[in-house]
């Protein structure tokens, strides 16, 4: 498996682009499946999740097109363009399912246009349980027969699904998500409550919208759908990638410097630009991006817990850990949405971080600096927070499993290459 080298102590200076948004692209390219004409999407991110999302669809039978091949500094994400003239298998196998929790997504749409669906459970995953059955729950209430046989989700709609009321006990992205799209196809209307307000429902809204779908209340906890026979053709731009953008805007407080985070929406990142500015770092916005510099001097410690949007995202805690850790003062990071999600700790600390953990509490004592090391974890995001944390250490650090990198940020080394940071690729 490849492997990051990055030494630290090398400024940024430069553009950084920011891609689409892996977690809004992902739910967008299975909505193919509720319409038999074309899907084009643009501004995807090349991405190994995308891929293997790509390599499920087919399974069912949708063709996939992809053009465009973006360099860094690039402004186009590729155009992917994907077509279910007939579902041929409804069937999601373990293989597949196992290795991306969005594989999930495919059930309800699938539900709603083949009449039935076996997918693999998830199961647990590095960042905790993550079960399912909020989505089952809902796809249940919308008239879904649902067994659980072999680790696997069997469910029928014979005579299509009905709309129906589905107050969820807690916000579930991915629940939202499938019941939306199921909902889309459904007899009458569905009415969704308490449902998740990230960014990426409001895009994938959007673009059921385009494709025919009656929907109001995205980006509000009710959505209403009124459900359609069928979809139709269209044309969509996947949204900036939030958390991408809140990466690298903590970056220069880390390596020292300053980026123009290119293309980032501000809006997108609400709960984290005050933090940042609390933690005393230069933050300005402007018409096309995000403008980051460090002021000089070390970052103060600021307290942040981890909450639904548009709330401070689980997805930026690790990220943000490995910022605090070099910062004045102490600070308390509390992680309410996955139960374990505090596996970039021991490697943070073996960097030469303070830092203690109390069930979901993590406290972190800044330090002066932090030293290179061999390091590694087990998910995307804390992955990434250890390649910020190299960029503030003395000497040289090696993150393995780059894998997660791949999986969930574009050409990583290349874009904090272009801004100067000394990063590099060892291929095995
Ligand atoms: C999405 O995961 C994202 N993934 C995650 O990003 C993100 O961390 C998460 O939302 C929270 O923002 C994608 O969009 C592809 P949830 P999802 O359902 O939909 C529990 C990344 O790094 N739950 O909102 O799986 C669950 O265990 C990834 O890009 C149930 O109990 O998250 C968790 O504790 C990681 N039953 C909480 O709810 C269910 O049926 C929130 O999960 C569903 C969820």
């Amino acid at each position: 498996m490849d492997r990051i080298l990055v030494r630290g102590g090398h400024p940024l200076n430069g553009d950084i682009h920011i891609s689409g948004a892996k977690n809004a692209a992902l739910p967008l390219m299975v909505a193919t499946l509720l319409t038999d004409e074309s899907l084009e999407l643009a501004n995807i991110p090349h991405l190994v999740d995308i891929s293997q999302m790509a390599k499920l669809l087919a399974q069912f039978g949708v063709e996939l097109n992809i053009n465009g091949n973006p360099k860094a500094g690039s402004e186009d994400g590729r155009l992917l363009t994907l077509t279910t003239r007939n579902v041929t298998s409804t069937e999601a196998p373990y293989d597949i399912v196992r290795k991306m929790r969005a594989s999930f997504l495919v059930f309800g749409p699938l539900l709603a246009r083949a009449g039935q669906a076996r997918v693999s459970l998830p199961g647990g995953c590095a960042i905790g349980a993550r079960p399912v059955d909020l989505h089952l729950k809902a796809l249940e209430a919308m008239g879904a027969e649902i067994v659980l046989e072999e680790g696997y989700v069997s469910a029928k709609a014979p005579y299509g699904l009905t709309g129906a009321r589905v107050a969820f006990p807690f916000v579930s992205v991915g629940a939202t998500e499938n019941a939306l799209m199921a909902a889309s196809l459904a007899r009458g209307e569905t009415v969704l409550e308490n449902v998740a307000r990230e960014p990426e429902i409001s895009d994938l809204a959007e673009c059921l919208i385009a494709m025919g779908a009656q929907i109001e209340g995205h980006g509000t906890s009710t959505i209403h759908v009124q459900g359609q026979d069928r979809l139709h053709a269209a044309h969509h731009r996947v949204l900036p990638d939030r958390i991408e953008t809140g990466t690298y805007a903590m970056a220069p407080a880390m390596a020292g410097g300053s980026v123009f985070l290119k293309g980032a929406r501000v809006d997108l990142i609400g709960a984290l630009l005050p933090v940042l500015r609390q933690a005393g770092i230069h933050v300005e916005e402007t018409e096309d991006g995000l403008f980051v510099s460090d002021k000089g001097g070390r970052h103060k410690a600021v307290d942040i817990e981890t909450e639904p949007y548009p709330g401070f995202p689980t997805d930026l805690q690790a990220q943000f850990m490995a910022l605090m850790s070099t910062a004045i003062g102490t600070s308390h990071i509390k992680e309410v949405i996955f139960e374990n999600r505090f596996m970039h700790v021991p490697e943070l600390t073996r960097m030469g971080a303070d830092i203690t953990v109390d069930g979901q509490m993590a406290h972190v004592k800044g330090v002066d600096h932090l030293k290179g090391a061999q390091v590694m974890a087990t998910d995307l995001r804390a992955s990434v927070s250890l390649v910020l944390a190299a960029m503030a250490a003395e000497g040289e650090t090696v993150v393995n499993r780059v894998y997660h990198l791949d999986r969930g940020f574009e050409r990583i080394e290349e874009k904090l290459g272009a801004c100067g940071a000394s990063i590099e690729r060892i291929k095995e």
